[in-house]
C-alpha cells in the first residue's frame, strides 16, 4: 500500500460510472456508504430514485441529471394503459423535480425528457418508454464524453509538478463517469502535469474525505486530505499551485454555485494569486438565471452538521445552520472549463457564445 495515495492501484480506472442501466433496470451506487461499502441500489420505482437523490446516495449535479433522466423511464414502467400515460408522466416529473433545488442539471434533464415525451406520447406507453430510455442512455454517454472533453481542454492550463487543491467531489461519482474537476486532475496527471492533490474534507458530509479520496486512490493519483480550514495556511506557505472545482449551477454572468466552502477557497486563492478554475459541462450553465443572487440555495437538515457518521457531537442536536452551497462571484474565477473549450471573462459573452456554438 502506498501511504501517499492510500491505494495499491496504479492504473487509471476512468471507465467507472456510479449509474448503471442493466437487466432492464436502474442501479445507483449508494454514495452514503462509501468508502466503507460498495452497495448498489436497485431503483424499481421513481420514489426510490427520488429518495436516492434527496439523501445524496446519488449526488453531484451531472449525476443527478443522468439519474433523473433514467428516473423518468423507471416511472413509466408501471403504465399499463395508454390513457394513464400523461398523468403518470406529470407525477414522476414533479416528484423528481422536487428533490434538490440547486443543481440545474436536474431541471435541464427533466425538461429535455418532457419535450421528448410530448413529441412521442401519441405513440403509446411502450413506444414512448423506449424512446425515453434511448434518450436517457444518450444523456449518460454524452455526459461522460463531455467530461473527457473538459479534461482534454484543461491540459494546457497546468504545468509539470502542479499541486492542485479541490473541494467536495466532482469526480466520476458526481457525473455519468470520469468527472469534471477530478476529470481535469486525471487528465493533468496522465499528461505528467499534476503531481499531487490536496483534498478538502468538505464538511458537513465529507464528500472530499470519503469520495474524492476514494476515487483518487482508485486512480493512483497522489493525494492528501486536509481539513477545510487548512486551505488558507497551505496557500500562504506556497503549497498550492492551482485550484479546480465543479459546479451545481453557473449563472449567465459566470457566477458559480458549488458546495459550501467553495467561495472561501476562491477568496483565499485571490489573496494568494492562485488560479481558481471551475470545470463543468454546458448542462450546468443556466442561461435563465442572470446572476448568482438568483440561484436557489438548498438548506439541509441541521443534524448533518451536528452529527458525523450518525454520532451526535454537539450538546444541542440540530442547533445548526446548514446551507449546502455558496456562490463564487465571477471575478474570482480564472476560467470555466467546458466541453467546448476554456471560457474566460467577460463571462456574459463567452458563455453566450459557448451555448450558441453548442446549439
Ligand atoms: O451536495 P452534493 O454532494 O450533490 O454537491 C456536489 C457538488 O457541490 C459538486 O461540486 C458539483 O455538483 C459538481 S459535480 C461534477
Amino acid at each position: 500500500m502506498d501511504k501517499t495515495t492510500g491505494s495499491n492501484s496504479t492504473t487509471t480506472d476512468a471507465a467507472f460510472s456510479p449509474i448503471e442501466w442493466r437487466d432492464g433496470g436502474l442501479y445507483l451506487l449508494d454514495q452514503t456508504l462509501l468508502p466503507a461499502e460498495e452497495t448498489w441500489i436497485h431503483c424499481s420505482t421513481p420514489e426510490i430514485v427520488a429518495d436516492a437523490i434527496r439523501r445524496l446516495a446519488v449526488r453531484g449535479a451531472p449525476a443527478i441529471g443522468v439519474s433523473a433522466a433514467y428516473g423518468l423511464v423507471v416511472g413509466l414502467q408501471s403504465v399499463k394503459r395508454d390513457e394513464d400515460l400523461d398523468r403518470r408522466f406529470r407525477e414522476v416529473y414533479d416528484l423528481l423535480m422536487g428533490t434538490r433545488p440547486t443543481a440545474v442539471n436536474l431541471r435541464w434533464a427533466l425538461d429535455l425528457g418532457k419535450e421528448l415525451f410530448e413529441a412521442n406520447r401519441s405513440r403509446g406507453a411502450k413506444a414512448t418508454r423506449e424512446v425515453l430510455l434511448e434518450w436517457a442512455k444518450g444523456v449518460h454517454s454524452d455526459d461522460i464524453e463531455s467530461c473527457r472533453q473538459i479534461g482534454a481542454h484543461s491540459v494546457a492550463l497546468f504545468q509539470e509538478g502542479d499541486r492542485v487543491l479541490t473541494h467536495c467531489n466532482a469526480g466520476a461519482l458526481a457525473t455519468g463517469g470520469y468527472g469534471t474537476a477530478v476529470g481535469v486532475i486525471t487528465s493533468g496527471f496522465d499528461h505528467g502535469k499534476v503531481a499531487k492533490v490536496w483534498v478538502d474534507e468538505t464538511r458537513p458530509l465529507l464528500q472530499g474525505a470519503r469520495l474524492t479520496a476514494w476515487e483518487l486512490g482508485r486512480l493512483g493519483i497522489p493525494y492528501q486530505v486536509i481539513t477545510d480550514s487548512s486551505a488558507g495556511a497551505l496557500m500562504s506557505r506556497g503549497m498550492v499551485d492551482r485550484i479546480v472545482v465543479g459546479s451545481d449551477r453557473i449563472a449567465a454572468n459566470g457566477d458559480v454555485a458549488n458546495k459550501i466552502g467553495t467561495y472561501t477557497v476562491a477568496v483565499l486563492a485571490a489573496r494568494h494569486n492562485i488560479p481558481f478554475y471551475v470545470a463543468a459541462p454546458l448542462s450546468t450553465i443556466d442561461p435563465h438565471t442572470a446572476t448568482g443572487d438568483a440561484i436557489p440555495i438548498e438548506e439541509r437538515d441541521p443534524t448533518e452538521v451536528t452529527r458525523i457518521a450518525g454520532v451526535e457531537l454537539s450538546p444541542n442536536s440540530g442547533m445548526a445552520h446548514n446551507i449546502a452551497f455558496d456562490v463564487t462571484p465571477n471575478e474570482l474565477v480564472a476560467a470555466i472549463i467546458t466541453e467546448v473549450g476554456v471560457l474566460r471573462a467577460p463571462y456574459v459573452e463567452s458563455i453566450r457564445e459557448a451555448l450558441a456554438q453548442a446549439g
